[in-house]
């Protein structure tokens, strides 16, 4: 029996400052028709990129209000008539716009079946694969090169870092505390950055002089510069966001265009936006699944609690303080 209303989070106005951005409101649940399968949120994924949604750079041209949230997984309650594929108590992720809700409805074709709803293997979609399809579908990455990971211990850092290890490669992490170096480590990085520490391009220098082959970067800032310093010859960096700007104004810089820095060692940088690899996703996952399952794959998760709607901002906001380890989630059912 379907609830009458439900909870969601919406953004009323456009701001990277999310919970300025953000209302709950309660709405009708209104039963699944045709292709729609209704779904009963459990664990909504926490993402860096939570506070770009909020400013609506994903969504140009629309106006508010807008759903909140990127991805969820729950159990199915509710099935329109033309839904084949799916049956009341499967266990799906859907990755539509909308993960901060109690419950949500979506065309089948857009979630993807999962063993168990739970944050771990939340975790392994947004997070794992784009970690897989940056590394190696844009990264290319292969065997017995030095890969080096920014965020190393974030959601997604730690899917780069695993499975570049995976792959038979020497594994740099980027890291901003002890305790997240000590994880690090325990997930199999060769060398660990805890760049409050130590002088990340000072250690690239003296310790990696061959440089680095490929780079899984996601923080931005003066670490982008730095690793795009110390590419090897033929070195690729993978840009795959940008967190340290995304509270800010983007940083004007002056210096020489950065060809001369590529061309001398016929480097380059490539980028990956997950969305624009929408269709590789279910069988990403699968593999995944296969590795997380096996035991080959660990997949963390930050133990901070975080429940429901009034909690989701709270999240957010933890993540940005950059004190997280492993996935963030909210906790729904
Ligand atoms: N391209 C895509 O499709 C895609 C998909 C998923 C994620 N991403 C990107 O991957 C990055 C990580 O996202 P996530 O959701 O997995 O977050 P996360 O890594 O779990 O959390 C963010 C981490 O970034 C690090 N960080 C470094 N400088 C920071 C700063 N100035 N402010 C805040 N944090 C800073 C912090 O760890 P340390 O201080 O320990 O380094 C922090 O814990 C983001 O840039 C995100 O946009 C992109």
């Amino acid at each position: 029996m379907l609830p009458k209303t439900y909870r969601k989070l919406i953004a009323t106005t456009f701001s990277n400052n999310f919970r300025a951005a953000s209302e709950i409101v309660e709405v009708e649940l209104k039963p699944p028709t045709g292709h729609e399968i209704t779904i009963r949120n459990h664990y909504a994924g926490v993402n860096a990129t939570d506070v770009n949604i909020s400013a609506g750079l994903y969504t140009p041209g629309a106006t508010p209000p807008l759903d909140l949230g990127a991805e969820l997984v729950g159990e199915v309650v509710a099935v329109g008539e033309k839904v084949t594929d799916y049956k009341v108590g499967d266990t799906v992720i859907s990755t539509a716009i909308g993960g901060y809700a109690e419950y949500v409805t979506v065309r089948s074709r857009f979630v993807i079946p999962v063993p168990e709803a739970t944050p771990q293997v939340l975790a392994l979609v947004a997070s794992g694969v784009t970690a897989a399809l940056g590394l190696n579908t844009v990264g290319e990455m292969r065997t017995g090169e030095t890969v080096l990971v920014t965020a190393a211990a974030g959601g997604t850092g730690q899917f780069a870092v695993q499975l570049a290890k995976l792959a038979g490669n020497t594994v740099i992490g980027t890291c901003g505390s002890d305790e997240k170096a000590e994880r690090l480590t325990s997930l199999g990085c060769d060398r660990v950055i805890n760049y409050k520490r130590e002088d990340v391009g000072a250690v690239l220098k003296a310790e990696y002089p061959q440089g680095i082959n490929l780079v899984y970067e996601s923080v931005g800032g003066s670490l982008f510069d730095t690793c795009v310093e110390n590419l090897a010859v033929r070195g690729r960096l993978v840009i795959i966001g940008y967190i340290s700007e995304y509270m800010s104004q983007p940083e004007l810089v002056t210096r020489p265009r950065i060809y001369r820095i590529l061309l001398s060692k016929s480097a380059s940088l490539r980028s990956m936006f997950l969305l624009h690899f929408i269709r590789q996703v279910p069988e990403e996952l699968v593999k995944l699944i296969d590795l997380y399952q096996s035991g080959k794959l660990k997949a963390e998760v930050d133990p901070t609690p975080f429940q429901g709607v009034e909690q989701a901002a709270d999240a957010v906001e933890y993540l940005h303080t950059g004190k997280s380890a492993g996935k963030v989630v909210v906790k729904f059912a």
